[in-house]
């Protein structure tokens, strides 16, 4: 049942050009020029009158949450907030009728997220439902929602379930922006032919890098800390690298907004400091320039993510794994997958238990 893959996690990894394509499969029209998603279109009055929208989530799905402020925020120009939902639903939160809540859960069953959507809902909030498992808690509690067909999840190190979230909150974003009118026709036109592309994409990024990764992986199987740095939309894409690596090899592993390194993380950085850096030509990329600076001054081992054909980071890094060149906003997307990898052989080289990491459940379902 692992279809010829050594773990789960891996299969999962490598059926993302699939789990993205399906989940985009009956709602992305790209020859009709629009996206179709009955969850969003039946209820449009009560996003077009948001005040703002809450994303509330754990963990990896947390990760896609934020992403998806990008997203909303920059095409559907709606504020968005996004919480943890273990934070949330103990605080006593300002939720009005005008709000709307999007739960984000792989499994449709964390404990912490069920109970805020159960306490937004009583403050009568518009609950939204993004979640991979049919029928789920989750999925069953909202008022409305749009599932992930990423198919079951087995390994715990949650991957292709996450790429999923983030295809549905595109889709989201761009919907949202092409109906209230932020998001022009020929801008809508070319970001959506360009979604129909990521799996492809995706596909090209696993063949390409699947093998460097592993040679890359052979020289960090001792570290005992990592730095993952990224901007913008690649800043959550490194909290998930980081995620990944800690939850399933054991290695301490930060992620950081890479200018916030200057504040504090900097300090941790000499010749013993691996730092994975997220640097995609259209992110901020002169900024990030001057961190990889500041980094080798200070004799990091600066594993760098950048497009194909890059010169300036790469001149500077000391492994480079590239990417295709999309726009910043499917950038998280490319550049997980050899995040994911990574992680993976790590694991792996270190003897441990990738598809059930220790002290670790599949879904969170006490708090
Ligand atoms: O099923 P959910 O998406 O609600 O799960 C949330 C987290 O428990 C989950 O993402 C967890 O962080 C994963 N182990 C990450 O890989």
């Amino acid at each position: 049942e692992k279809g010829g893959y050594e773990h789960f996690m891996l299969k999962e990894i490598f059926e993302q050009p699939k789990s993205i394509h399906d989940t985009m499969r009956g709602r992305l029209l790209v020859g009709e020029g629009i996206i179709k998603m009955a969850g969003i279109w039946d209820h449009i009055e009560k996003f077009k009158n948001a005040n703002r929208i809450i994303i509330i989530a754990c963990g990896t799905s947390w990760h896609a949450g934020l992403i998806g402020e990008y997203l909303i925020e920059e095409y559907g120009r709606i504020p968005v907030e996004v919480e943890y939902a273990s934070e949330f639903r103990y605080r006593n939160p300002i939720i009005t009728d005008r709000d709307v809540v999007i739960a984000i859960s792989q499994s449709g069953e964390t404990a912490d997220t069920m109970a805020a959507l159960k306490l937004a809902k009583e403050k009568g909030a518009f609950i939204y439902g993004i979640c991979n498992v049919v029928d789920s808690s989750i999925a069953r509690i909202t008022d409305a929602g749009s599932y992930t067909h990423a198919g079951p999840e087995i390994g715990v190190a949650s991957t292709k379930a996450f790429t999923a979230q983030l295809t549905i909150l595109t889709l989201i974003a761009f919907k949202l922006g092409k109906h209230n009118g932020n998001l022009g026709n020929a801008d809508f036109m070319s970001l959506i032919a360009e979604l129909d592309a990521i799996p492809k994409k995706v596909e090209d990024v696993l063949s390409s890098t699947h093998e460097q990764i592993q040679e890359i992986a052979k020289d960090f199987v001792n570290a005992t800390n990592f730095l993952y740095l990224g901007r913008g939309y690649n800043y959550p894409a490194a909290l998930e690298g980081a995620l990944k690596l800690k939850e399933i090899s054991y290695i301490h592993a930060e992620g950081y907004p890479a200018a916030e390194m200057k504040h504090g993380p900097i300090a941790l950085i000499d010749e013993n400091m691996p730092i994975v850096i997220i640097a995609p030509k259209k992110g901020h990329y002169d900024k990030i320039v001057s961190n990889v600076q500041e980094i080798k001054a200070r004799k990091g081992k600066v594993i760098a993510v950048v497009n194909k054909g890059d010169r300036q980071v790469s001149e500077m890094a000391d492994y480079v794994i590239e990417i295709p060149e999309t726009s910043e906003c499917f950038s998280p997307i490319v550049a997980s997958v050899p995040l994911q990898l990574l992680a993976y052989y790590i694991a792996v080289y270190r003897g441990a238990n990738v598809d059930q990491p220790r002290n670790l459940a599949k879904s969170v379902t006490v708090e």
